[in-house]
């Protein structure tokens, strides 16, 4: 009978089918039923000894996802003639690779073989969240890793340059919508900027206008200031607000002040629909929890690869 009933579904919604790995709750409850508790201690203890490690792990869950769905790609070695994401060209701030590291090695030592690097990417985006004080949701697992991983389609990402068509273009591609949009670009109430992805805005912004005219002036100035023309301080950058290492929703009351760093924080302005879910976001906190973890269940669900992976690093 479930069978009759499996194969109908498949006849109707093909990604019910083999292809698609289908995720669920206690996929490890048989087999490594620990799993989220070995996890969430590995990030604990490496935010408790670098309060920026949060913000690193869920950038990479992000970027993971949006390139060949959560597969664990982010987290390949270039080898050979291959280049991977990891050294592609958006790569700044990518860090905190060893928590992923340490954490399949945690998992490895309770259950060998058992638990993709995706899965555990997923499940320290959410540790990251809860421990800079964000709302919580439960992961659902049994992401599969992927056996590709190419520098090139880092190109792939959305561009802090983008305006909100090409942002709302970006996620519908991965079957994401404006309302998740809106609700995911909140990562950026965590972490830091290189000058480099916001330069753009504070100097030569067009020929009528030095900086951009969305921006705050005492907010570009104090940019100005980090960033010169010609800067050449190494790692140069800003913090995304100023409660960088706390998840909350001061990210929308900036994006409503001028006062976040890239084009596509205030492009969250510039059409009616996100403009009124950014004034919501940043009236009501509940609000924008509720939305952040139903989006981050959709965009960690994006579907990916083949394989458990033995080396987070190194496809099998
Ligand atoms: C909407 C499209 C997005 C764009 C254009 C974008 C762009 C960027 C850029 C340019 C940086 C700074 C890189 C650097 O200069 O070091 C950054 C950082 C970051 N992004 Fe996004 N991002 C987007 C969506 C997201 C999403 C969906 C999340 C997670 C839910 C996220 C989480 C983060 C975090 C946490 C950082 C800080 C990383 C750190 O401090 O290590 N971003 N993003
Ligand atoms: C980032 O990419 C550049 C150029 O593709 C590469 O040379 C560099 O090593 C990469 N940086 C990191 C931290 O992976
Ligand atoms: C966004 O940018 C694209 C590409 O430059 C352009 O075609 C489009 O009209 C722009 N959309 C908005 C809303 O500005
Ligand atoms: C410069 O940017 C501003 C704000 O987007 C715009 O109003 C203005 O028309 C632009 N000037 C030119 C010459 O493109």
């Amino acid at each position: 009978m479930g069978f009759i009933v499996a194969l109908i579904l498949c006849s109707i919604v093909s990604s019910f089918c083999s292809s698609a790995n289908s995720l669920s709750l206690n996929y490890y409850s048989k087999t490594c039923s620990n799993v989220d508790s070995i996890i969430s201690k590995v990030v604990k203890d490496a935010t408790s000894k670098d309060n920026t490690v949060p913000a690193a792990l869920l950038r990479l869950h992000f970027h993971d996802c949006f390139i060949r769905g959560c597969d664990g790609s982010v987290l390949l070695e270039s080898n050979g003639g291959n280049k991977a994401e990891k050294d592609g060209a958006p790569n700044l701030s990518l860090h905190a690779f060893f928590v992923i590291e340490n954490a399949k090695k945690a998992v490895e030592a309770a259950c060998p073989g058992i638990v993709s690097c995706a899965d555990i990417l997923a499940l320290a985006a959410r540790d990251s969240v809860v421990l800079a004080g964000g709302p919580t949701w439960e992961v659902p697992k049994g992401r599969k890793d992927g056996r590709t991983s190419k520098a090139t389609e880092t190109a792939k990402l959305p561009s802090p340059a983008f305006n909100i068509s090409q942002l709302q273009q970006s996620f519908s591609l991965r079957g994401l919508s404006t309302d998740d949009l809106v609700a995911l670009s909140g990562g950026h109430t965590l972490g830091f900027s290189h000058c480099s992805s916001f330069e753009k805005r504070i100097h030569n912004f067009n020929s009528t206008h030095d900086v951009d005219p969305t921006m705050h002036p005492s907010f570009a100035a104090s940019l100005k200031n980090i960033c010169p023309v010609n800067n050449n301080v190494k790692n140069a950058g800003a913090t995304m607000d100023p409660s960088s290492t706390t998840f909350d929703n001061t990210y929308y009351k900036l994006i409503l002040q001028g006062k976040t760093l890239f084009s596509s924080d205030q492009a969250l302005l510039t059409a009616p629909y996100t403009k009124n879910l950014v004034s919501k976001f940043a009236s009501s906190k509940t609000a924008f929890y509720t939305a952040f973890a139903n989006s981050m269940i959709k965009m960690s669900s994006i579907n990916g690869g083949q394989e458990v992976r033995k080396d987070c690093r190194a496809v099998n």
